[in-house]
């Protein structure tokens, strides 16, 4: 069985965490989009070419606990930009997307671009604050030494480029059932997807 479930919104919105869940509830599989971008945007801050980086990307590159860094974040949104380096990561994500089995992808074009067909998707969105304050709490418990000021700004930067970007910009899609994380506690936001999903999934 093909079915795939496109999860796209701004940073720290909550997407992984319901794609994960989402993911084990339909037992799909689940690609974290950002990751690639991460990798990519790792590699180019040890001084390799964006798109030969993208163009040699191996998915072992994706296990690298570093990439969960800030800096390797706002690099990411850098080199996320260059149409070819884009144009290099859509077959991978594409035959990810038609595995058999069900996937869930999430990122910041996946029902727009990379799975307009998708059958379910998903713009999981917070207010920045709020998706700043979550960021905020992560990287102080891994021990990361910022302010919540400064992830703030990250946050607001990065949304910022992806939003006002030529190619492939974040954007719901026109059929996507909108979650707003904001005032939802992890289950409840969860819940929300996992019907969401479901209600697809009866309609087929
Ligand atoms: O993948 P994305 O960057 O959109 O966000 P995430 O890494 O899944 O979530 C960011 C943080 O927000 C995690 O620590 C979640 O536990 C927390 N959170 C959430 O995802 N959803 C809520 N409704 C409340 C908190
Ligand atoms: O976890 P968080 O939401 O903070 O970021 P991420 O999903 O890991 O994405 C890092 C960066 O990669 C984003 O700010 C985007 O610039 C880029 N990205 C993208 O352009 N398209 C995607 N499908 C996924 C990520």
């Amino acid at each position: 069985m093909i079915f795939t479930v496109a999860i796209d919104g701004p940073a720290a919105a909550g997407k992984g965490t319901i794609s994960k869940a989402v993911a084990a509830h339909f037992g799909f599989a689940h690609l974290d989009t950002g990751l690639l971008y991460r990798a990519v945007g790792a590699k180019v801050l040890n001084g390799a070419d964006p798109v030969a980086a993208a163009r040699g990307l191996d998915p072992i590159d994706l296990e690298d606990e570093s990439l969960r860094t800030p800096a390797v974040a706002q690099a990411a949104s850098e080199i996320a930009v260059i149409v070819d380096v884009r144009s290099a990561l859509v077959d991978f994500q594409r035959k990810f997307a038609a595995r058999d089995g069900g996937a869930v992808l999430d990122g910041r074009d996946i029902g727009t671009v990379i799975c307009p067909d998708a059958n379910a998707k998903l713009f999981v969105t917070a207010s920045a604050e709020c998706r700043a304050e979550r960021r905020f709490k992560e990287l102080a418990e891994k021990g990361m030494d910022l302010t919540f000021e400064q992830v703030l700004a990250d946050v607001k930067t990065r949304d910022a480029r992806d939003r006002n970007r030529a190619t492939a910009p974040l954007v719901a899609a026109t059929d996507a059932v909108f979650i707003d994380t904001s005032d939802l506690t992890v289950a409840q936001a969860v819940a929300a997807a996992i019907d969401a999903v479901q209600a697809r999934l009866d309609a087929r």
